[in-house]
């Protein structure tokens, strides 16, 4: 999966069929980041479906993010239950982009957690998954994420 980067290419062409992208954002500082990747992608022609964590909108706020997308923001299962929110968004997706992806997410993504809508909607999918890990050093180097990494490659790789 290619992101053409804007000095590549002009905001007005498009390299790839556009893709239905599940973005998923993590409760860390670099939450901010995934606003200009959101411009990045919607720039290329995608469409951006925004799944920030509730941790994340500590950080970056709904307005935000439903502003950049057009897109209604829930960090809940029981939000749209008409729709089943977590299948639907799950199963229309091409691409689940997960950045910043906290500590947190990645052992939960790890070991089948689905407790909110980010992690309910990344198991209902069967689209490629991309991490972009984001922390404190010492945070990514203490043991248990070890096991962590493994499981999210496959995760990632699948
Ligand atoms: C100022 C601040 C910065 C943080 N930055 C990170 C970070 O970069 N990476 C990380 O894994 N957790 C970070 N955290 C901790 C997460 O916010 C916390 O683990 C949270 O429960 C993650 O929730 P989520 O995985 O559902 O987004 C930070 C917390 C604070 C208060």
């Amino acid at each position: 999966m290619t992101v053409p980067h804007p000095s590549d290419t002009p905001a007005t062409s498009q390299s790839t069929a556009p893709l239905r992208v599940v973005l998923g954002v993590g409760g860390g500082i670099a939450a901010y980041k995934a606003a200009l990747l959101t411009r990045l992608f919607t720039e290329a022609g995608h469409h951006v479906v925004p799944m920030p964590t509730a941790a994340a909108l500590e950080f970056v706020g709904a307005p935000t993010w439903e502003a950049l997308t057009g897109e209604p923001v829930s960090t809940s299962v029981f939000d749209r239950v008409d729709t089943v929110n977590h299948v639907s968004q799950g199963q229309q997706a091409d691409l689940v982009v997960i950045a910043p992806a906290t500590a947190d997410l990645m052992a939960k993504i790890a070991h089948g957690l689905a407790d909110d809508l980010l992690t309910t909607t990344v198991l209902a999918s069967r689209a490629p998954v991309v991490l972009a890990p984001a922390m404190h050093t010492e945070m990514c180097s203490t043991p248990p994420p070890d096991a962590t990494w493994r499981c999210c490659v496959s995760t990632a790789t699948r």
